[in-house]
């Protein structure tokens, strides 16, 4: 049994012990032989790790990318078979997630509640640690439902870790967010584990949460007393886990938490979860640390292992599993799914119905990409929309017949837009967030600079920017480019080990850098110093002002644009403008 650890009366929910191994409904039949071509298998050791994080209400599968078609039901089947067949009473498991589990997704987004539904769903997986993420930090109904509903819920009460969020009740007290820490026994080898869990340096968390700078936290007296009642001596592996990149080459977060425990632990193995920036990712900090981070919206499980763990050298082992249910047959030794898997599944298709998630709209007869085609390529998203999209903006406040410049930040538009049917969830995945429009009337020339000085400036809302375009070590440049045509598009990840990370061998695919703000431009013949619209989301607003600003500071004619000169240009949201869009192409395909 697990050692049972009580945090005293201040956290009472703060009770942090491991649970028993899942009863298994029925026998799983072991097929020896589910060869997949191009497959790399993981390599177990005495303790072992399955990650998610950032799913994003992704439990219902990607219905239009056969590579992630698994759902959350399969994935309940195979952390179950995974841990029957391949880890057994001779090894560890230990399943993780940190955190993002709202906005991007239908399941999740189009509830009343945002998350009432997904929420169900996600909590029926077994982990045995778990956090929350800033996307559980928006909106205040969202950080209620998270706290009562998962990190003290009866199932999770013992495994929801945050050191560094507090919930605040509706009396106004701060009491932590699940267990500051953790410490645990695992049941098959003893192995001994303190977990503590991260939340990035998140800044706009709303009324009911509060986060403390991670920095800070491990400054507190709550850290001081874990140290001295588990000292290096009686712990084998520290598990922290949370919302924070692994990788962060401006803030280095992670490293600043990283050389404080090495302060207090310089020789235990310190094993990092990693999460937010939505990459594919594995570091070594020192030779007895490392971090994986798994992906994003259930297109990939993280697998992590660790052997020799009471020798000097450890042995770290890490590979990113793809979302899909030939993998999970392969790595888990069994094809047959679980009774409370096929369950879940049931559930979540008949929860896609009554939200009517696969009404379709209309037709995508071929992909449009937002990294691995370029710009100017008629098979990238953003160019589809400043070319056929956002031409249909109307306006019911001012003359739309006007000159006008329409920009959009990149980092609106979610996710590719795949060939297939264009559903209600589609709508969700491809560009979740509602917009305003807001204008101002300008001369032509000054309209003209706007896109450019604000792509020359520096990454507008980075929380939405994409994985690889940002950092350089995820460039797949730096590993060989795979082209054969007969495997998979798919992740090629670079990271600290080299570039044999991902668990199948893919066709790689190119990843080209997009502007912060891309536009579409209609003009009717004007002069330089006639007067257009320019127009914006209301969310750009103080970035446009800015570059107005900063543009027209040497004009003759300068004047202080504000707040003031902005007005509501009305119309539909790009959201909107896309579904009319492919609605109408359906309409004209089929005259
Ligand atoms: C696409 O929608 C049509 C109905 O419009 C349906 O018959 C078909 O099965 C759908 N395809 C998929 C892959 O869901
Ligand atoms: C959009 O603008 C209108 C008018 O300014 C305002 O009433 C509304 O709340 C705004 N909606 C959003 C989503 O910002
Ligand atoms: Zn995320
Ligand atoms: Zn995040």
């Amino acid at each position: 049994m697990l050692t049972l650890f009580v945090f005293g009366v201040l956290w009472a929910t703060a009770i942090c012990q491991g649970r028993s191994l899942p009863f298994w409904h029925q026998s799983v039949l072991v097929s020896p032989d589910l060869q997949t071509p191009g497959t790399r298998d993981l390599e177990l050791g005495e303790l072992n790790f399955l990650h998610t994080t950032d799913t994003h209400g992704w439990l219902g599968s990607h219905l239009n990318q056969a590579n992630y078609d698994a759902d959350w039901g399969d994935f309940v089947s195979f952390t179950s078979n995974f841990k029957h067949n391949r880890v057994g009473t001779s090894r560890d498991l230990i399943l993780i997630d940190t955190g993002d589990k709202h906005d991007g997704n239908g399941l999740s987004d189009a509830t009343a509640t945002n998350g009432q539904l997904s929420t169900e769903i996600f909590n029926e997986q077994d982990y045995d640690l778990l956090t929350l993420g800033n996307h559980e930090l928006y909106t205040e109904e969202n950080t209620v439902l998270e706290y009562y509903s998962t990190a003290t819920s009866k199932k999770f009460r013992d495994a929801y870790v945050s050191s560094n969020v507090d919930f605040v009740t509706e009396d106004g007290r701060l009491v932590p967010f699940g267990s500051k820490f953790c410490y645990f026994k695992t049941p098959n080898r003893n192995i001994r584990i303190l977990a503590f869990s991260f939340m990035f340096n998140f800044q706009r968390a709303n009324a009911r949460a509060k986060v403390t700078l991670a920095t800070t936290a491990l400054q507190q007296e709550w850290f001081q007393k874990a140290v001295s009642q588990y000292p290096e001596g009686e712990i084998d592996v520290i598990v922290i886990f949370g919302h924070m990149p692994i990788t962060d080459p401006e803030e280095h977060e992670i490293n600043q938490v990283h050389s404080i425990f090495r302060k207090h632990y310089p020789r235990t193995i310190i094993q990092y979860f990693g999460a937010h920036s939505h990459v594919r990712d594995f570091a070594v900090f020192d030779e007895l640390s490392t971090g994986i981070q798994s992906g994003r919206f259930a297109e990939t499980v993280g697998f992590l292992s660790i052997d020799n763990i009471k020798s000097d050298t450890p042995k770290f082992s890490r590979r990113y599993i793809d979302f899909n249910k030939n993998q999970f047959s392969h790595h888990s030794g069994s094809s047959t799914l679980t009774e409370k898997g096929v369950k879940l599944s049931h559930k979540i298709s008949r929860i896609r119905q009554e939200l009517n998630l696969n009404d379709v709209v209309g037709y995508v007869p071929s992909s449009y990409h937002m990294y691995s085609k370029p710009l100017s390529s008629k098979h990238n998203i953003y160019n589809l929309l400043t070319s056929k999209v956002l031409p249909n903006l109307k306006s019911d406040r001012t003359d739309e017949s006007k000159s006008r410049f329409t920009i959009i930040n990149t980092g609106s538009i979610r996710y590719d837009l795949y060939k297939g049917n264009f559903t209600k969830d589609t709508e969700y995945i491809v560009s979740p967030f509602p917009n305003n429009w807001t204008y101002v009337e300008v001369p032509l020339s000054l309209a003209e600079g706007v896109a450019d000085y604000l792509n020359d400036g520096p990454v507008l809302y980075t929380s939405m920017a994409p994985p690889e375009v940002r950092r350089k070590k995820h460039y797949p440049g730096s590993c060989p480019f795979i082209h054969d045509p007969h495997l998979r598009k798919g992740y090629t990840t670079s990271d600290d080990f080299g570039c044999d990370g991902d668990d199948v061998i893919h066709n790689s695919e190119l990843v080209f850098r997009i502007p912060n703000v891309v536009q579409s431009v209609e003009l009717k013949r004007v002069g330089p110093e006639d007067r257009v619209h320019l127009i914006f989301y209301s969310f750009i607003q103080k970035d446009v002002l800015r570059a107005l600003n900063d543009l027209s500071k040497n004009l003759p004619t300068h004047v202080e644009y504000t707040d003031a000169h902005c007005q509501n240009y009305g119309g539909d949201s790009t959201k909107d403008l896309l579904k009319q869009y492919v609605r109408d192409q359906q309409l004209q395909s089929h005259k």
